[in-house]
C-alpha cells in the first residue's frame, strides 16, 4: 500500500503517543528537498523562495491561491527520464496530471512525446504545435468525434480499450483512408499496491482487455485481422502513486508472454510494448520514490530477459509518468485565514482555497505536507489540519501536519508536490475560482494557465 495515496494511520504515527502528538523531531523551518521543487529554497530573510523569487512577491503579483511551477525542474525531470530510457525507448508524458500551451511547448522542446485521453487535451496538443505523431490517445469510452479527430490529425497511436472499440476505430479510419497504428490495452490482473480508485490492472474494472480467459489473445486476432488497423504492440498501465516495482514486473512478464503467444499463433512479432505510467512522488518526508534511471533500468532488464527466454526480439519499450514528472515540480501557496484552536484536538487553519484546488486528500485519503513559507519561526510546533473554505467539512488539504504556534492570519503556508492532479481536478465548487498556475524559471514568472474570474463564471451561466 502506498504511505501517501492510503495511509495505514495517522502519518505522524512515530510522534503520535496514546492518543497525544508530540513535537515533530524535524526542524519546521528546515524544508526537506525531497517534497519540494529544485530551485525551491530559504532566503536571508526566511522567506521561500522559488527560481529565486520571494514567495510574498509572487503572491503580491499572483495572488493566491495559486499554483507555483519550477519550469526548470520540469524541464530536468523530462530530461532525466528521456536520458534515463534512452533513444530505445520512446517517454510519452501524460497530460492527465497536468497540460497547458506551455508544457506542451517545453515536452517538445525536450524530446518527449504526450499522451492525452480526450478531446480537449488532444486540442491542447495539436494547438501548441505538438506534431501528431508524437502523440498517443487513451480512453476507455472515447467518442466516435475524438476518434475521428485524433485520426484525421495523424495521431501516431490510438491504444485500443475494448471489442467495441476495435471496430470502431477500425471503421473511422478505413473511413478516412487511413492505416491507424494501435496498441491494444491489456489488464494483467495485478494488484497494485496503491489506493483502489487509482490502482488499474486487477481484473474488476474498467479499463482495458482481459489477458485472463483469453480476452486480450482475441482482441489482437480481431485487430490484426483488420487493414485499416497497424497493431504495433500491447499497452498495460497498472495504476498509479506505486513505489514497488514489482507490480510493472509482473505486468512486463505477461505482456511478454502475450508477445509470445501472439508471434505463435499468427507468425508477427509485435515491435513495441508500452507499460504505462504510475511512479509514485514524495508528498511526505516518508515516501521515497525511484530514480528515473532505477526505473528504466529494471524495466528494461525485465523486458530483456523475458523476451531472452522467449526468444523474441527485444520490443521497443515506451513509459507514460505524468505524476513523475510535474508531481513535484509545483507547490500551493495560500493565505490562512482564520486558525481555529480546538482544545484537546488539533489547530485547524483555514486557507483561501481547498478542495476545489486539491481534491486528493478528500477523494484519496492523500497525505500532504505544508510549511510557513513567508517567513522562519522559532515557536512551538502546533499540530494542525489545514483546510479550505469550502461547505463541506471532508475540505481538507492537509490531514495531520506540524506548522509553528505562532501561526497568524495573513501568513503564507504552501503545500508542496501539487503539481500532478491539482490544478487538473480542480472544481468550480462553491462557485470557487479555479487558481492559476504560474510558472517560475530564472528569476522571472509567467503565468501560464490565469485565475479564473467571475465573469468566467457568468459567461457559463446562460440561464
Ligand atoms: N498512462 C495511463 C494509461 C494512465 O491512465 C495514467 C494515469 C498515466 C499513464 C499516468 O499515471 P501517473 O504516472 O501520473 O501516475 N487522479 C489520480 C491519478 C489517476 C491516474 C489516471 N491515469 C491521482 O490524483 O492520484
Amino acid at each position: 500500500m502506498s504511505r501517501s495515496a492510503h495511509p495505514a494511520g495517522p502519518r505522524h504515527a512515530d510522534v503520535m503517543t496514546e492518543g497525544h502528538y508530540s513535537a515533530p523531531a524535524a526542524d519546521l523551518n528546515v524544508l526537506d528537498e525531497k517534497v519540494w521543487a529544485r530551485t525551491v529554497t530559504r532566503d536571508g530573510d526566511g522567506a521561500l523562495t522559488v527560481g529565486g523569487i520571494a514567495v510574498a512577491r509572487l503572491a503580491e503579483e499572483f495572488g493566491t491561491p495559486a499554483y507555483f511551477l519550477d519550469e526548470s525542474d520540469f524541464r530536468a525531470r523530462c530530461r532525466a527520464w528521456a536520458d534515463a530510457f534512452g533513444p530505445d525507448a520512446d517517454v510519452f508524458y501524460a497530460g492527465k496530471a497536468f497540460l497547458s500551451r506551455a508544457v506542451v511547448r517545453w515536452l517538445q522542446e525536450e524530446g518527449l512525446n504526450l499522451d492525452v485521453c480526450s478531446g480537449g487535451e488532444l486540442t491542447t496538443a495539436l494547438d501548441a504545435g505538438m506534431p501528431a505523431e508524437r502523440i498517443a490517445f487513451h480512453g476507455n469510452n472515447k467518442t466516435v468525434a475524438e476518434i475521428e479527430r485524433a485520426v484525421e490529425a495523424g495521431v501516431g497511436r490510438i491504444v485500443l480499450d475494448s471489442f467495441q472499440e476495435i471496430v470502431r476505430v477500425a471503421h473511422i479510419a478505413r473511413s478516412h483512408g487511413v492505416r491507424q497504428r494501435v496498441q491494444i490495452r491489456v489488464t494483467v490482473g495485478v494488484e497494485a499496491h496503491t489506493h483502489e480508485f487509482i490502482a488499474t490492472a486487477h481484473e474488476d474494472q474498467k479499463f482495458g482487455i482481459a489477458l485472463a480467459d483469453g480476452q486480450a489473445a482475441e482482441a489482437v486476432r480481431r485487430t490484426l485481422a483488420l487493414d485499416s488497423l497497424e497493431l504495433i504492440g500491447i499497452h498495460s498501465h497498472i495504476g498509479s502513486q506505486i513505489f514497488d516495482m514489482a507490480g510493472f514486473e509482473v505486468s512486463a512478464r505477461r505482456v511478454v508472454q502475450l508477445l509470445a503467444e501472439v508471434r505463435d499463433e499468427h507468425g508477427v512479432e509485435l515491435p513495441e510494448i508500452d507499460l504505462g505510467g504510475g511512479l509514485g512522488i514524495a508528498y511526505t518526508s516518508e515516501d521515497d520514490p525511484r530514480e528515473p534511471h532505477d526505473i528504466a533500468k529494471a524495466l528494461s532488464d525485465i523486458v530483456t530477459r523475458e523476451c531472452e527466454s522467449a526468444k523474441l526480439r527485444t520490443p521497443r519499450i515506451s513509459v507514460e509518468p505524468g505524476r513523475a514528472i510535474v508531481g513535484p515540480t509545483a507547490f500551493t501557496l495560500y493565505e490562512v485565514g482564520t486558525i481555529k484552536p480546538l482544545e484537546g484536538l488539533r489547530t485547524y487553519v483555514s486557507v483561501d482555497g481547498g478542495m476545489s484546488d486539491n481534491i486528493r486528500t478528500a477523494l484519496y485519503d492523500a497525505e500532504y505536507s505544508v510549511a510557513l513559507v513567508s517567513r522562519t519561526s522559532e515557536a512551538e510546533p502546533m499540530l494542525v489540519r489545514v483546510v479550505g473554505k469550502h461547505c463541506e467539512s471532508g475540505d481538507i488539504v492537509v490531514k495531520d501536519a506540524f506548522l509553528p504556534a505562532d501561526l497568524a492570519p495573513g501568513d503564507l503556508i504552501a503545500v508542496p508536490a501539487t503539481g500532478a492532479y491539482c490544478r487538473s481536478m480542480a472544481s468550480n465548487y462553491n462557485h470557487a475560482l479555479r487558481p492559476p498556475v504560474v510558472a517560475v524559471r530564472d528569476g522571472e514568472a509567467r503565468v501560464i494557465v490565469r485565475r479564473e474570474t467571475e465573469e468566467d463564471l457568468l459567461r457559463l451561466d446562460v440561464g
